[in-house]
């Protein structure tokens, strides 16, 4: 069934900034995860910054009860970025797919791009790509996920396709992984997912898996795949090591090209969200920082 646009309501986000980060300890015994710095913001400005390029105004993030404050700290209620933030707890950190159940009453009906915070992913034509994918899930319904080629397929969840290029099959953390496609961190989900995620059940790992959301719209032929090729990079940052590499990788493009990644001052404002003066009185506080002085710029220009 094709739904015409104006009666599916908007596309809201929910940022997943919660669990344990075992993988990043010592580091994370005592600090969010998604605080800490890739390179020179925290990496939760990296998933917000692109579901604001998404057009995306309202944004829940899943965060631990520790951690509800830092956040709040951070980003308020979103609107000096001319955005709707809201919070919600998740008590424990029962896996990925219970972010969807906690977000239902905020999501009231409304597809979903589901991100995880420790996602970064930079690409020239990523904006058009996701817009695109937007309303292709705002219009027809039903799931999209992005696969990406990746030499270390066992780490993710995997996705493997026929002689056709039709899914064939998806897997969490496969042994013996039967295609290099990973399956990133992004997620776009109809009004169905809230529903499908409450019937999960933990895993081998004792996680309720994204996966399984994932193979629930599979079965029932409503998973879209679409793939980033070698014009983008993706990391999840969820490892000492590759955390390390997103951080050298923003480092490295930001110094050669003088444009920020991941800057959501400067995309609210190039979104028409704030105007001239909100952004300079953003920059003020920052003003010793070049973060700050890409803010002032960006004002004066
Ligand atoms: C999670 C998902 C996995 C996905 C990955 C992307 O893995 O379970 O399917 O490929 O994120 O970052 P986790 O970070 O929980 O190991």
């Amino acid at each position: 069934m094709t739904r015409s646009k104006a009666d599916t309501p908007a596309m809201k986000a929910i940022i997943l900034a919660g669990g344990s980060g075992r993988r990043l300890y010592p580091v994370t015994l005592t600090v969010n995860k998604h605080l800490l710095p890739i390179y020179n913001k925290p990496m939760i400005y990296y998933p917000l910054s692109l579901v604001m390029l998404m057009g995306i105004r309202e944004v829940l993030l899943v965060v631990n009860p520790q951690d509800l404050q830092d956040f709040q700290r951070l980003f308020g209620d979103g609107s000096h970025l001319g955005m709707r933030i809201a919070y919600t707890v998740q008590p424990e950190p029962r896996g990925l797919a219970e972010g969807l159940v906690l977000g239902a009453e905020f999501l009231a009906g409304a597809p979903v791009c589901y991100v995880l915070g420790d996602n970064v992913f930079f690409g020239h034509a990523l904006p058009d790509l996701l817009r695109e994918a937007r309303r292709t899930v705002e219009q027809e319904g039903g799931a999209l996920v992005f696969g990406y080629p990746v030499k270390d397929p066992q780490r993710f969840g995997v996705v493997e396709f026929d002689e056709t290029g039709r899914v064939r099959s998806l897997e969490e953390k496969p042994e013996h992984p039967k295609s290099n496609f990973a399956v990133v961190g992004l997620y776009l989900y109809d009004a169905e997912a809230p529903a499908i995620a409450r019937t999960v059940r933990p895993s081998a790992r004792n996680e309720l898996e994204i996966t399984e959301v994932n193979r629930a719209y599979l079965r029932r032929g409503r998973l879209r795949v679409r793939l980033l090729g070698r014009g983008f990079a993706w990391f999840d940052a969820g490892t000492h090591d590759s955390f390390l590499e997103a951080g050298e990788f923003v480092a490295t493009i930001e110094r050669r090209t003088g444009t920020m990644i991941g800057c959501i001052e400067e995309i609210a404002f190039l979104n028409g969200w704030i105007g001239r003066e909100d952004l300079r009185r953003l920059a003020r506080p920052l003003e010793n920082t070049e973060y700050g002085r890409y803010l002032l710029e960006l004002a004066e220009r």
